[in-house]
């Protein structure tokens, strides 16, 4: 019977073990790195408010259900979704869900990476003392320096998952509860000194106007499918990362309290980042919609000229690449929980062979900033097609999947017995969200930004 027994794999010690880990999972790059630069592409306050909303609606209620899937099947996704499937009597290709997770886990990890060893070597550049003094000009040369050269990259990317396998291959669950304890709140506090900095660079109202006042006539159906998918990428969802770390998660703990905590400050790290960049950016003349370089543009700035910069600097990327490395370690999981149940393998083993894979695709995204920029599908870099496929197209297809399985598939009895909600009201809201408000609008998003409906 599903959901009695223990995973394989062992179990969090306790609630909090899991709240650290899954607010390990979902703040990262996500939140400091990709949200400032999406929204600055976006047009700032409208799409922030499409994005807070698709947390509220699809992504909270998406994520109890990702939760409750894993610890009912205790299995890696794939093997869970075969479970749970063949318990109820339905058909076993419900674990192609679990496939199809692995896979864009794969490709997740293979451009984050790229990008968290950009974190990995400005974080020797800002001990190095690069930074200090420096003009917006010149910290926009170093990026750009930086990034077209491929060897740097690539070395700096290799780094960065060989570091993510060493801890994938000790499983998940030792080091990482220590490690997150630690430095997800020096991260916050880190975050708040910098929202300091940020008010006294005499743009802060600017800024947060950007962030907070929406301007609908800025976005469109790809501005809020943006929004939507991020709102899966900032909270892990729709690949199985979330129901990996569920399976792990002992029976007596309410997943609806841990999942607002977890939303909650991730929610709330990525608006802090945003209120840190956009003032920034607004009192250097900096463009908002520079991309993927937005943060490694603005930072450096505040940190050179900052009281106590070379430390705060320092100290600020050792924590993303934190950030970034708890989050990487989940984007794999899935694939290596599953080459340790089924193929008989070590962790050790499964995940030098995952690692290689991924290691072997960001090579792609290596390039498309330097030597393959210029080539192009649909206008789109590789990085930028592999991000738009990923974040905006696999995710919120997994969550859909995921939504539809959790509220018509699987039996109310078994989503009321885990949720442990009771069966009034706040039962009832979470049903209705997963079964009817997030799959249409996870669709009628995709239909519109397609151009088959026109709402
Ligand atoms: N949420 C992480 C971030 O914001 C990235 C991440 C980890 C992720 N696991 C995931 C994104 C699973 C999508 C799916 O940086």
């Amino acid at each position: 019977m599903p959901g009695n027994d223990v995973s394989i794999h062992g179990e969090w010690s306790s609630r909090w073990a899991f709240v650290l880990a899954a607010t390990g999972s979902a703040v990262g790059l996500g939140n400091i790195w990709k949200f400032p630069y999406i929204t600055g592409e976006n047009g700032g306050g409208a799409f922030v408010l499409v994005y807070l909303i698709s947390i509220g609606l699809i992504g909270i209620p998406i994520m109890m259900a990702e939760v409750m899937l894993g610890r009912r099947g205790r299995l890696s996704p794939i093997n869970t979704m075969r479970k749970l499937a063949k318990a109820g009597g339905h058909s076993r290709h419900w674990q192609w869900l679990g496939w199809a997770g692995v896979l864009t886990g794969f490709l997740i990890l293979s451009y984050y990476s790229v990008i968290a060893g950009w974190a990995l070597s400005y974080t020797v550049r800002a001990a190095t003392g690069e930074f200090t003094g420096a003009d917006a000009g010149t910290i926009k040369n170093i990026f750009t320096d930086f990034i077209s050269s491929p060897l740097a990259l690539l070395g700096w990317h290799t780094l960065f998952i060989v570091m993510t396998m060493v801890i994938v291959s000790r499983g998940v669950r030792g080091g990482l509860e220590k490690a997150v304890k630690l430095l997800m709140p020096a991260l916050f506090i880190l975050l708040v000194l910098l929202v300091g900095f940020a008010i006294n660079t005499g743009a802060f109202s600017r800024g947060v106007e950007f962030l907070f006042y929406p301007d609908f006539a800025r976005i469109g159906w790809n501005g809020i499918l943006i929004a939507m998918g991020h709102a899966f990428f900032t909270l892990s969802l729709g690949m199985g990362s979330i129901m990996v770390y569920g399976s792990y998660l002992p029976k007596n703990i309410s997943i609806a309290k841990t999942t607002f905590l977890i939303a909650g400050a991730d929610t709330l790290v990525a608006l802090m980042a945003g209120m840190v960049i956009f003032p920034i950016v607004f009192a250097n003349d900096l463009q908002a919609g520079s991309g993927p370089g937005l943060i490694f543009q603005t930072l450096p700035i505040a940190f050179g000229h900052m009281w106590g910069g070379l430390f705060f600097g320092t100290l600020f990327f050792i924590l993303l690449v934190f950030a970034a490395w708890t989050s990487a370690i989940s984007l794999i999981e899935p694939a290596v929980a599953w080459l340790v149940e089924n193929h008989n393998m070590t962790r050790r083993k499964a995940s030098v062979v995952a690692g290689f894979v991924t290691w072997f695709v960001g090579i792609g995204t290596v390039l498309s900033f330097n030597l393959a920029d210029n080539i192009r599908l649909f206008g789109k870099t590789f990085f930028d097609l592999l991000d738009y496929l990923t974040a905006n197209i696999l995710l919120p297809l997994g969550g859909l999947i995921m939504a539809i399985f959790a509220t018509w598939v699987l039996s109310t009895k078994s989503s009321v017995s885990e949720l442990e909600l009771g069966e009034g009201l706040k039962y009832s809201l979470w049903f209705y969200l997963v079964k009817f408000v997030a799959p249409i609008a996870v669709l009628v998003v995709f239909l519109n930004v397609i151009n088959v409906i026109n709402l």
